[in-house]
């Protein structure tokens, strides 16, 4: 890829598969490569495997410290800074339970980190460098049980906006890469290092039917760090099998669904009109005698509805949702979508 040859490249979380696989690619491109990780074993080892061209420096991107001595490691090393890819996370989520701790833990690694890792290179990078911030599809959708993570995957989308926006003027591009899932430590860990069930998990939500690989992943950080992408800044790249673009329809084919399903058995002909504006359902359906055929059919397993047998039913159940209102009227009070 143009413009990756000779660069100075540090990648913070570079010693596990993701982080490994960018060393990986910038090595082969003819880059020089500092590893910042606090896995001094797996950042050694990843050293030594792409020799000359590659050091480790062991960096907790939530000590000040330690990033300013990896800066300066570089310069000492490679005489310049070229590139910085922010990748160090913790994923430690405790949802709603967070307590201020882990609050405070996941924004220090995933956003001050990278901040302050920027702030630390600033100095040392010329026009023409840039910096790959990691966002993930975790920024964009609510996702149940995790609050932490993607609240600092989010803030790092900003920081890029606001960074790129700074730095302009400097010719230094900043940009963000979001992957969906991944193959990874974490997901060869939950799932045993059974990739096949982890695709067949993703399959529903991610339109190419199955999880990234690091590489595909590496490739995104590289163009974004290459001449190829010389007029784009701000921006954030999906890396993410088409997760981001998919709505809650998923593949399904709802209309296709509406079209064959049978009657409810709650409609009415004297069921008053409906107006096409955001109005609650006019009846809500009493419970049915013999369960529609189609609740469930064309409906991914991951997301298949409850045995309800009736789809007006609120759709997620209004555990999720504020129930329809209780007025055979069709009254809207107090109704929110
Ligand atoms: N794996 C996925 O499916 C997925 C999905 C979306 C986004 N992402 C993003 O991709 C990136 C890589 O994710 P991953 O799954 O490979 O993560 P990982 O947990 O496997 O690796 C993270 C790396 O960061 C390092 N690290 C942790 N705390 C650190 C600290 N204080 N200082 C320095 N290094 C530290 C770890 O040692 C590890 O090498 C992350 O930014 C993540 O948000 C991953």
């Amino acid at each position: 890829m143009r413009g990756i040859k000779d660069k100075v490249v540090i990648v913070s979380g570079g010693a596990t598969l993701i982080g490994a696989a960018i060393a990986r690619a910038f090595v082969a491109e003819g880059a020089r490569v500092v590893v910042a990780d606090i896995d001094v074993k797996g950042g050694s080892a990843l050293a030594s495997e792409l020799g000359e061209t590659t050091r480790f420096v062991a960096t907790d991107v939530s000590r000040d410290a330690d990033i300013d001595a990896c800066v300066q490691a570089t310069v000492k090393a490679f005489g310049q800074i070229d590139c910085l890819v922010n990748v160090a996370v913790i994923y430690a989520d405790n949802g709603p339970a967070s307590p201020r701790e882990d609050w405070e833990k996941a924004f220090a690694v995933n956003v001050f980190g990278a901040a302050m890792f920027l702030r630390a290179c600033r100095p040392h990078m010329a026009r023409g460098s840039s910096v790959i911030n990691f966002g993930s599809t975790s920024a964009g959708v609510a996702q149940a049980g995790r609050w932490t993570y993607p609240a600092t995957k989010a803030a790092v989308l900003q920081l890029t906006r606001s960074a790129a926006l700074d730095l302009a003027a400097d010719g230094i591009r900043v940009n963000a890469v979001s992957p969906g899932w991944t193959w990874s430590g974490i997901l060869d860990q939950i799932s045993g290092g059974d990739r096949d069930k982890v695709d067949a998990v993703a399959r529903p939500f991610h339109m190419l039917g199955r999880i990234g690989d690091p590489a595909e992943v590496a490739d995104a950080v590289l163009f974004l760090a290459s001449d190829h992408a010389r007029f784009i800044t701000g921006s954030n790249l999906p890396v993410d099998g088409g997760y981001a673009a998919l709505g809650p329809e998923q593949a399904t084919s709802p209309i296709s669904e509406l079209l064959s399903r049978p009657a409810c058995p709650c409609a009415s002909p004297s069921s008053p009109p409906r107006s096409p504006s955001r109005s609650p359902p006019a009846c809500r359906p009493s419970p049915p005698t013999a369960p529609c055929p189609t609740a469930t059919a064309s409906r991914p397993r991951a997301w298949a509805a409850p045995p309800s047998p009736c789809r007006r039913t609120p759709w997620p159940p209004p555990t999720t949702r504020p129930a329809w209102p209780s007025s055979a009227t069709g009254s809207t009070s107090g109704w929110r979508w």
